[in-house]
């Protein structure tokens, strides 16, 4: 009896070979490069690492045949040019030591190279110093060409055609809109982290995004508004090194589904569960079912207890310490939610916040006693410590509405007469056709509704019935009415 194979598909016998570069690039790509929003992610967060204050973007067909980032950042070397689409080649790591404290957002030198791995790309560069800026272009599986050009200083990527030699990884993109979604989001989550810089996005002649600078609680403001209405409070606390700043929606205002929070370490909007669920779970019975609070959460552990390079896209982190952090997050919001202004607490006012840390460590250690015996210990110990706490209502500034809203405000109402008149006019001939209608039926004798009219013939029934299965009546010369 020939024995039985538990794998179904068993690998033909070949010998080991290496990929040709082109392939094993393509294949590196596909961790860092899976739609068009990572690829808007990577060209804006190399800009921010070089210092732009202004980031522009523009996409065409949903980043799919066009994808440019503009920025005034400290540009690229002439030189360095051809390195920037080289794999592993960075000006941001110095070596092994700086990977544990690492301040940029990018360090591996992966993304311009799996970018220009799966799309053709254009990179012109100036730095200050230079009178003419330099051009790269780049073709997959060929030589890139250097030439000069003439431009502003700072940095313009320009990816066409992503996906296009890979077709595979193109089925797997979903429709034009929810691209656009992903990569607004992109920089939705890239503009929250730094509010010193103007973020604009556009979609063909379409403005998404005008993100002007200002303060932090300024941007975190205008951002969250965008998931929600609100009204948001802040919070800031700190527990054993780790501090903790939010802004929270009342349970009031959540949104639907699991998670509608912000989750900031390390100046990077980050996806953390374990985070996501404390903050759910610290609202406790407040929160409806089915709902989460609009929330931008930063958590700031101890500098050399996070490991940022864990994830290809870079969007997750690790902690050393995980269950420490996590406990002091529940902590600072478990008494702090205890006291939120919807609980009936206390509200503590700015100016009494102002007072200082004698307060605000007094308040801090009376909430403790809410948390249970053994926090309530740790605070008497002088193991809590809070520099300050306080609530505040945040205010809203108000926001001037930017031009292509204003448009898209008048084109909606437009649209909206329009379809009040037409809606009259149907109203008003349903209106005399339903009189006609009772006239005749009056005239027939009151036959019921469906039935043929007294007097019609076998062919006009006919051609009710095939009207009423929604056919064409084939009787030449019917009309439908
Ligand atoms: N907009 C920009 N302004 C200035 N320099 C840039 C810009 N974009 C890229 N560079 C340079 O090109 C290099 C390669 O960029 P790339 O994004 O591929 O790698 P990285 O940012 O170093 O690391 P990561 O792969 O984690 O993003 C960067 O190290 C940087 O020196
Ligand atoms: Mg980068």
């Amino acid at each position: 009896m020939a024995a039985t194979s538990y794998n179904s598909f068993v690998a033909p016998s070949r010998r080991i070979v290496r990929l040709n570069q082109a392939l094993a690039d393509q294949i590196a790509a596909g961790e860092v490069v899976e739609r068009p929003a990572s690829v808007v992610k990577e060209l804006v967060e190399n800009s921010i690492d070089a210092g732009a204050l202004r980031v522009d973007i523009e996409l065409e067909d949903g980043g799919l045949t066009c994808i440019r980032v503009r920025d005034n950042g400290r540009g690229i070397h002439p030189d360095d040019l051809p390195l920037t689409i080289v794999r592993h080649a960075t000006s941001k790591l110095g070596g092994p030591e700086d990977l544990v404290e690492i301040q940029t957002l990018g360090f591996r030198g992966e993304a311009l190279a799996s970018v220009a791995a799966v799309a053709h790309l254009c990179v012109r560069s100036r730095q200050a110093d230079a009178e003419v800026g330099v051009e790269l272009r780049s073709v997959p599986a060929d030589e890139p060409r250097l030439s000069p050009a003439g431009m502003a200083v700072g940095t313009q990527v320009e990816i066409r055609g992503l996906f296009a030699s890979v077709p595979a990884r193109r089925k797997f993109l979903r429709s034009e809109a929810t691209e656009v979604g992903h990569c607004s989001e992109a920089v939705i989550r890239m503009a929250l982290v730094h509010p010193e810089v103007h973020f604009t996005l556009r979609h063909g002649r379409r403005e998404l995004l005008n993100l002007r600078p200002g303060t932090e609680d300024e941007r975190v403001q205008q951002l969250l508004r965008r998931r929600g209405r609100g009204p948001f409070f802040f919070l800031e606390g700190e527990d054993e090194g780790v501090r903790v700043r939010a802004w929270l929606s009342s349970p009031e205002a959540a949104a639907r589904g699991r998670s509608a929070a912000f989750i900031v370490v390390r100046r990077r909007v980050v996806r953390e569960r374990s985070i996501s669920q404390i903050i759910n779970q610290a609202y406790g019975d407040a929160l409806p079912a089915g709902k989460s609070p609009i929330a931008c959460v930063m958590v700031e552990p101890p500098r050399t207890t996070v490991d940022v390079n864990v994830h290809p896209q870079k969007a997750e982190v690790r902690f050393s310490e995980p269950q420490r952090v996590y406990a002091a997050l529940r902590r600072v919001l478990g008494r702090e939610l205890a006291r939120a202004p919807w609980a009936g607490g206390a509200a503590v006012e700015p100016s009494v916040a102002a007072r200082g840390d004698a307060d605000a460590t007094a308040s801090g250690e009376a909430a403790s006693g809410e948390a249970g015996p053994r926090e309530a210990g740790r605070a008497r110990r002088g193991r809590v410590r809070w520099r300050r706490v306080r609530w505040r209502r945040v205010r809203w500034r108000r926001v001037r509405p930017t031009p292509s809203a204003a448009r898209t405000r008048s084109a909606a109402v437009s649209t909206a007469f329009s379809k009040m008149f037409f809606w009259t006019c149907s109203q008003g001939i349903l209106a005399r056709r339903t009189a006609r209608a009772t006239a005749g039926l009056v005239a027939a004798g009151g036959r019921g509704l469906g039935e043929p009219r007294a007097g019609a013939t076998a062919a006009s029934a006919r051609r009710g019935d095939a009207r009423r299965r929604g056919e064409r009546d084939a009787a030449p010369g019917a009309r439908i009415v």
